[in-house]
């Protein structure tokens, strides 16, 4: 078993987009600059943003955060993210999500230019991604295929099982292992007898939110593993008092597969590192 691993990749993704944005510098051209929008105190939220700033700063990008109260009315928020759409300076936006019940998501997503959309939500970038044409693509699904391209993993013919049909990693995951030239089944919350599909797959995606759901029972000898799944669990042993666990059973999963995404150090670092590759997309394009 080899591990598939996201610290390394995304590490020396990292270091090539430092490069990139010190010769745009030496020739006078743009720095990157990333916008991302924060309604709410949300602890999750203010994590993922706070992680977002950092990840701009240590390549060289510019980043701003503009900070709402859960209470700005919907109308208000559009016109910011307007004011962005307008703002030249500005490369990329994302709205972190979710947003407070009484405003519209879809309405907020549809609003973002299609053009600085390095979330890649919007409905055009979402049809460019189904057509295989250049656009945005969702930052998990984008990192899991820079992942299984570094290690120069051919998945022509193999058959690709998707667990979960979020917007966000299932639907756009299918699409693009279908573009890897895979046979690909998306199972989900109803699929009856989801093994019977899962002991088929010569690579498993689980992105349900499930902690350890895929076990090593449940998968055929030699199969690649790529683990979406980051969930605290409660764990008395560990000083935080949780553990990080994903949605494969690590060690029965690890002792049957060829390859296997570690959980945390896996799809989690190449996440973060295909929102940065997206934003110097942006300042490209
Ligand atoms: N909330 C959870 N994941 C994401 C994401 O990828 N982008 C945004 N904007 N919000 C999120």
């Amino acid at each position: 078993m080899q591990i598939l691993d996201g610290n390394i990749v995304s590490q020396h993704l990292r270091k090539q987009i430092q490069e990139e944005v010190a010769q745009r510098k030496a020739h006078g051209k743009k720095i990157p600059h990333l916008a991302a929008i924060l309604v709410g105190s949300d602890g999750a939220s203010m994590t993922y943003v706070a992680a977002k700033e950092k990840d701009c700063h240590e390549v060289g990008f510019h980043s701003t955060v503009l900070r709402f109260d859960a209470s700005i009315a919907e109308e208000a928020l559009i016109e910011e993210v307007e004011k962005i759409n307008n703002n030249a300076k500005i490369d990329g936006l994302i709205v972190q999500l979710p947003l407070p019940k009484h405003i519209n998501e879809k309405r907020i997503t549809e609003t973002i230019s299609w053009k600085k959309d390095v979330d890649g939500f919007h409905p055009m970038n979402v049809g460019l991604m189904f057509k295989g044409l250049p656009c945005f693509l969702p930052a998990t699904p984008f990192g899991i295929i820079k992942l299984l391209e570094h290690y120069h993993i051919d998945t022509t013919g193999m058959h690709c099982v998707v667990i979960g049909r979020s917007d966000i990693v299932g639907k756009p995951m299918s699409a693009l292992m279908l573009q890897k030239n895979c046979t690909v089944t998306v199972c989900h919350s109803k699929t009856k007898d989801l093994a019977s599909f899962t002991r088929n797959a010569d690579i498993v995606i689980a992105a349900l939110g499930k902690p350890e759901f895929l076990t090593g029972d449940t998968i055929k000898a030699g199969a690649i593993v790529v683990d979406v799944g980051i969930t605290r669990v409660a764990d008395a042993t560990k000083k935080s008092g949780f553990a990080l666990k994903g949605d494969a059973h690590y060690e029965s999963c690890a002792a049957k597969a060829s390859w296997i995404t570690p959980v945390p150090g896996g799809v989690g670092p190449m996440t973060r590192i295909a929102l940065l590759l997206n934003t110097l997309h942006a300042v490209k394009s």
